[in-house]
């Protein structure tokens, strides 16, 4: 096969979502194509889709219509154009989607993109096709590993998949309709894939998942382990300084899990542990099974095995029935959380999910205000959170050159973005960092002597939150 066949895959949704492109990438590299920057020039483009709310699903459809014109084109001049539509969009439309975008070759759902190669080879043979069945074990361990190359590409921080799928069942979601049952990929494979990555220079890896903290792969010595227990496996992997996970439960945390964050040096003392609302009625509503007080006990305890631990969340205003009065609610915790950042979206009706069979659906001016004043406490908190970083020392991984010469961005153990100047040779190390600015985007800092090389990260940052 010639080297010269180009790919283009374009990612619209969360970290799997991602983290599936990058995958198919590398499945595909093995076919002989190489990834291009330029999607009209294509002759392979995936558009890996994400169904979550109303906007992302509606995107999709019209880059297909932009997407058809280029394949017109690319047609009259004799240059062949497949395009697959893969992602939550993909599982949820299937079908639909070859009548509404005749454009399109090939539908593959999330869970069966191990098998593309072949698809795209029947398609070829014998016309459009959907693949959308569910498997029972994770494509992933299908799947041939990424090259050296391509990790070092993608720089030194790395997602790795440890669980997909969900069984939770938020009544306004649509991820267990699209991504399926939950399932947990070994934990050998896991630290197999670490390994590779660590030896092509990753430093800080984050396990994601849609539970993350759901985890309960099979371990070395049989028996199922939990997310906790994961985490002390992978901090061993030499090489890795940094461990993140992502997105948790607030129902899945358990004991193990805060035994990490105390233990674990590593681990970073910031959590991403999504509460969508502050009150009970609309929490009970949405079936998040938990409570405010619930929320707010794992967090203390979170903060009780960790002193510097930060916290950051999602939150859905005008779910059907909310009130101003929940809202405000949602607003107070906020404020008792005094979270570091956070993400916020306007309730969006999704076919087939319970909620959006409600009667009591909230106006959209309604929504629309709330999500401003929303955002408005959020904003304040996460630049008071930012504040509180200026004068302090701050362990930072360079991640790669920053917008002026001579300069490195790297990330603080908050994610926040950190400019500091050195030169490209220290790509890859930690380094502490003394803050000297607090820009509107970013931090800026000087190394401060000595610099650490040890690549641990201790905690540094009191608990100012
Ligand atoms: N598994 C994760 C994230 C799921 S999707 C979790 O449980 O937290 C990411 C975020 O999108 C959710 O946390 C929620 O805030 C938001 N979201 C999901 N469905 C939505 C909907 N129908 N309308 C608006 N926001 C939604
Ligand atoms: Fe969706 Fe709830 Fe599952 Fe998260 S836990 S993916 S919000 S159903
Ligand atoms: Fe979107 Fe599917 Fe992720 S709906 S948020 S791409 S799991």
């Amino acid at each position: 096969m010639s080297a010269t066949r180009k790919l283009h895959v374009k990612s619209y949704g969360c970290q799997m979502n991602a983290y599936d492109s990058q995958r198919m990438a590398d499945l595909l590299a093995h076919e002989g194509f190489v990834e291009t920057a330029a999607a009209e020039d294509a002759e392979l483009l995936i558009l890996n889709t994400c169904h979550i709310r109303e906007k992302a699903a509606e995107k999709v459809y019209s880059e297909l219509g932009r997407i058809r014109r280029w394949k017109e084109h690319a047609a009259a001049k004799g240059r062949p154009m497949s395009i697959v539509v893969a992602g939550c969009v993909a599982q949820a439309e299937g079908e639909e989607i070859l009548r509404r975008a005749p454009a399109v070759d090939v539908v593959v759902g999330p869970q069966n993109y191990h098998r593309l190669p072949a698809l795209l080879d029947r398609a070829r043979r014998q016309g459009k096709l959907v693949d959308t069945e569910f498997p029972t074990e994770s494509k992933f361990d299908a799947l041939p590993p990424a090259d050296r190359d391509a990790i070092r590409r993608r720089g030194v921080s790395a997602f790795v998949t440890v669980q997909e799928g969900c069984d939770k069942f938020c009544t306004f979601c649509v991820v267990p309709y699209t991504r399926g049952a939950e399932i947990s990929r070994p934990v050998a494979k896991i630290i197999a894939e670490v390994e590779r990555l660590a030896r092509a220079g990753v430093r800080e890896v984050t396990l994601i998942g849609q539970n993350v903290n759901a985890y309960h792969g099979e371990g070395p010595d049989g028996r199922a382990w939990t997310l906790g227990r994961l985490l002390h496996r992978v901090v061993k992997v030499s090489g890795i300084a940094r461990v993140r996970y992502t997105t948790s439960h607030p129902g899945d945390v358990d004991d193990s899990l805060m035994a990490a964050h105390r233990d674990l040096p590593e681990l970073m003392p910031y959590l991403h542990l999504p509460v969508q609302s502050g009150s009970d009625r609309v929490l009970a509503a949405m079936n998040r099974r938990h409570t405010r007080r619930d929320y707010l006990r794992t967090l203390s305890r979170m903060r009780h095995a960790r002193a510097d631990m930060a916290f950051s969340s999602d939150f859905i205003v005008g779910f059907p029935g909310e009130t101003e009065g929940d809202f405000r609610e949602t607003l107070s915790l906020v404020e008792e959380v005094g979270y570091a950042g956070a993400f916020s979206f306007k309730y969006s009706p999704r076919p087939g999910t319970p909620a959006a069979k409600c009667a009591d659906q909230v106006a959209e001016p309604v929504k629309h205000e709330r999500l401003t004043r929303l955002q408005a406490a959020i904003d304040r908190h996460q630049a008071a959170f930012n504040a509180r970083s200026l004068g302090t020392t701050l362990d930072i991984l360079l991640e790669k050159p920053g917008r002026r010469a001579g300069q490195l961005v790297g990330r603080s153990p908050y994610l926040q973005p950190v400019h500091v100047m050195l030169p490209e040779s220290r790509i890859g190390d930690i380094v502490s960092v003394h803050i000297a600015e607090i820009g509107a985007n970013s931090l800026f800092g000087i190394l401060s002597p000595p610099a650490q090389r040890s690549g641990r990260t201790e905690p540094r940052l009191a608990a100012g939150n």
